[in-house]
């Protein structure tokens, strides 16, 4: 379920992020070891732009101090049922009234219980049963041994909680703090902001399907080479990111990449434009009609424009003196405009990789693969960079997204698709 923490992290953070942006997040910490990860999260929901408050039972402040998440937050923390500095002495009114979602990181079994049987001891609990339930969303990341997790009365109550409306992240599969091996880490930081992300942002995509392409094609020459492209498939990871926050179903398919898979993204791994093309066709013919005329088609991927016509079944060796090998190509099949010719056809929107004349060469590209809607960018400035500009083109005529990060710009570009779709 989660995924490979190691690259997330390692990815750059954005900025500001879509649906974290100024949002009113409140973290609950309860016991556990996991919650030195909740000092990363914190740190990375400031930095991604969101307003934070930090509540903490007794039992937490044994593992991490409340000093450490006031220094991470930049805000006091609240521990006390009648905290003196809210000046009603309603903290668990005033909290539960100020958050858009309350985050329990870690969430341990005694708080899950206390939880589904709506009792109310502590500030933690007392806020989360006090919360408006049709405005501020509950998401639980248990943490605990993983006898604890499969204990039938954490089930019972995890199952409880989830009928009424909890968001359930995780927990994870892996070592445990106690020795053991199973169910019931924590999920790492960047996959608990990537859920909340997730489900604070606008679902302006909701129930639609979206299929994707992203990264280059390789094209093999002989079992070691192989023709290629500088695409790294960043901003093809980033639309499909930006999708699924937005409530699309999304299937990625990936030319050879380096890049995690985004939160609740189905992916597929190819390597060649064949091989993509088989990928698109079988997820695209697994759909029923009726749905096909509602999905949208990304075709964000680097297709090789050509193959050898031959690949060697061995290593082409040097022969010293001779003359070197000459390669014949064919072409690949174009996918995008493959699609574009299905009837019914998936709302079709197509990237061009220019050099030069974005405007007259896109809008020529859009015509000529008859699809609504394409984003221009001159490639060789943006192949593997963070940032990108687009220069979007349809009917009505072109609209520039100016210079950002990719994520932002796939945020604003997905805005722009779900603004034309019927
Ligand atoms: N594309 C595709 N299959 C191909 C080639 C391109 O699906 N065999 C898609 C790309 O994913 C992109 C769009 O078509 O959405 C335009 O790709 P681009 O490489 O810019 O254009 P080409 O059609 O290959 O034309 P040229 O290379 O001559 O500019």
């Amino acid at each position: 379920m989660a995924q490979n923490s190691k690259e997330l992290i390692s990815q750059p953070l954005a900025e500001s992020r879509w649906g974290l942006h100024g949002k009113r997040v409140l973290i609950a910490v309860s016991a556990g070891v996991a919650a030195y990860k909740t000092c990363i999260l914190v740190r990375d929901l400031m930095r991604a732009g969101a307003n934070i408050k930090i509540v903490m039972t007794e039992a937490a402040r044994a593992f991490v101090s409340a000093e450490t998440f006031q220094a991470l937050s930049g805000e006091p923390v609240y521990t006390d049922l009648w905290d003196d500095r809210i000046s009603n002495r309603m903290a668990h009114i005033e909290l539960g009234r100020w958050a858009d979602a309350i985050m329990i990181a870690p969430a341990s079994a005694d708080v899950m219980a206390r939880l589904a049987h709506g009792i109310c001891n502590d500030l933690l609990s007392t806020l989360c049963l006090a919360r408006p339930r049709d405005r501020c969303l509950l998401l639980i990341a248990p943490a605990m041994n993983k006898e604890m997790w499969s204990h039938p009365a954490t089930q019972r109550n995890a199952a409880t909680l989830a009928k009424d409306g909890t968001i359930f992240l995780g927990p994870d599969r892996g070592d445990q703090a106690c020795g053991e091996t199973g169910d019931g880490r924590m999920l790492e930081p960047e996959d608990l902001l990537q859920a909340l992300e997730h489900a604070l942002s606008p679902k302006l995509l909701a129930g639609r399907h979206c299929l994707i392409t992203a990264g280059p094609t390789f094209e093999a020459i002989d079992p070691v080479r192989g023709i290629t492209n500088r695409s790294s498939g960043k901003m093809g990871f980033a639309i499909a990111r930006a999708a699924s926050q937005a409530g699309a179903l999304v299937q990625l398919i990936a030319g050879p990449v380096c890049l995690a898979s985004p939160w609740q993204v189905q992916r597929t791994d190819v390597v060649s434009a064949i091989d993509m093309k088989l990928a698109v066709d079988r997820a695209i013919d697994s759909l029923p009609s009726d749905k096909v005329k509602h999905a949208i088609f990304i075709s964000v991927a680097a297709v090789a424009d050509w193959r050898p016509a031959e690949i060697a079944s061995q290593k082409i060796k040097k022969q010293h003196g001779e003359s070197t090998p000459s390669l014949r190509f064919v072409e690949n099949p174009d996918i995008l405009a493959s699609v574009a010719a299905r009837s019914p056809r998936p709302f079709c929107v197509g990237f061009a990789a220019e050099s030069e004349m974005l405007h007259q060469y896109g809008e020529a590209k859009r015509k000529k693969k008859n699809i609504p809607l394409l984003a221009a960018n001159i490639g060789h400035e943006t192949f593997g960079q963070d940032l990108n500009q687009l220069l979007l083109l349809d009917e009505r005529g072109s609209e520039s997204l100016p210079l950002a990060t990719k994520e932002k710009l796939a945020q604003q570009f997905i805005e722009a698709i779900a603004s034309r779709l019927t």
